[in-house]
């Protein structure tokens, strides 16, 4: 992969999270120049305009422009939102074959431009469609990556930081698996700070497991009930790939619970499905392979197996 002199990203799709996306992309001043990408040209011109008018508020300078495929030739990052998003009452997993259609033209025109970079990819469903990139990209595994379950681990620590009444950031622990209905909090290697959560309920007749399993029925169950209040989610979400861009762009080797491919990890090979890998400029540098219980290896297997039967529909 060269890396480009002009440090430029493109967005595919500019709905509500692909906007949402480069807002906070404008706000963290990471990138040199921002493209957007969507076929609805009007709607991606007149976002690229809008956005541009919020430079004068901001302390650096991002070129935002609409663009097209050809755009991605001299990009280190293109971060694909594009597809249609969950309706209420709708899993992550039905969109799979709708999604993997407009995927297959997405993916094909970016290559036939030249993009020779990094793909973050957070269309759902996020762990299928990662692999999917992979497979029509024909690039190599470490730089296809999905938002995984980063978004999750997000949620997961801010509800525990609220329960406990400590910063989220000084709550350390993982939401594993599909980005979806499958996925497992790995309790066994959670920590209030450096306290396992096992030992801060011991001490604090105040705190149950009873409660900590419904904050992660909350945390799995996030998307559901904003999406049934306001139509969809795009505010974590477009965060959620602002902090992946810039782990990725600063070089930074930051561990992020994201959509990794499987090469062995976890006794498992040929599947993108979220663990913490380190991210860095090169994309993802390496799988961290937590200590799972037998319960956490357990769940953590059934997650992988309904990703499995979910791509038997698809046809790569
Ligand atoms: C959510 C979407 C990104 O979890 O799947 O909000």
């Amino acid at each position: 992969m060269r890396h480009k002199d002009i440090n430029r990203v493109a967005l595919i799709g500019t709905g509500a999270v692909g906007a949402s996306y480069a807002f906070g992309m404008l706000n963290a001043g990471l990138a040199e120049e921002l493209v957007m990408i969507d076929l609805n040209k009007d709607k991606a011109e007149g976002d690229a305009m809008d956005l541009s008018h919020c430079l004068p508020f901001v302390s650096s300078r991002t070129k935002i422009w609409a663009g097209d495929y050809n755009d991605c030739k001299d990009t280190n990052l293109v971060v694909i939102t594009a597809g249609a998003a969950q309706k209420p009452g709708e899993t992550r997993l039905d969109l799979v074959s709708k999604n993997c259609m407009i995927f297959k033209g997405i993916i094909s025109a970016i290559m036939e431009a030249g993009f020779d970079g990094i793909f973050l990819i957070a269309t759902n469903p996020v762990d299928i469609l990662t692999y999917v990139t992979w497979k029509f990209s024909g690039l190599p595994k470490e730089r296809v990556i999905g938002s995984g379950t980063s978004l999750d681990t997000a949620r997961f620590r801010y509800l525990l930081g609220d329960y406990f009444n400590v910063d989220a950031r000084n709550i350390h622990g993982y939401i594993i698996g599909e980005h979806g209905d499958s996925e497992l909090p790995v309790w066994s290697q959670t920590t209030v700070g450096t306290q396992p959560i096992q030992r801060v309920l011991k001490k604090n007749q105040q705190y149950s497991m009873r409660e900590l399993d419904e904050i992660f029925l909350n945390t799995r169950d996030a998307a559901y009930h904003i999406i049934k209040r306001k139509g969809a989610t795009y505010y974590g979400i477009g965060m959620g790939l602002v902090r992946l861009t810039k782990a990725i762009l600063k070089n930074e080797n930051s561990i992020i619970t994201v959509s990794a491919y499987l090469d062995g990890q976890y006794g498992e090979n040929d599947l993108y499905i979220g663990v913490p890998a380190v991210i860095n400029r090169g994309g993802i540098r390496e799988i961290v392979e937590l200590d799972l219980n037998d319960l956490e290896t357990r769940q953590f297997k059934n997650s992988v197996e309904i990703l499995r039967k979910s791509m038997e529909s698809i046809q790569l």
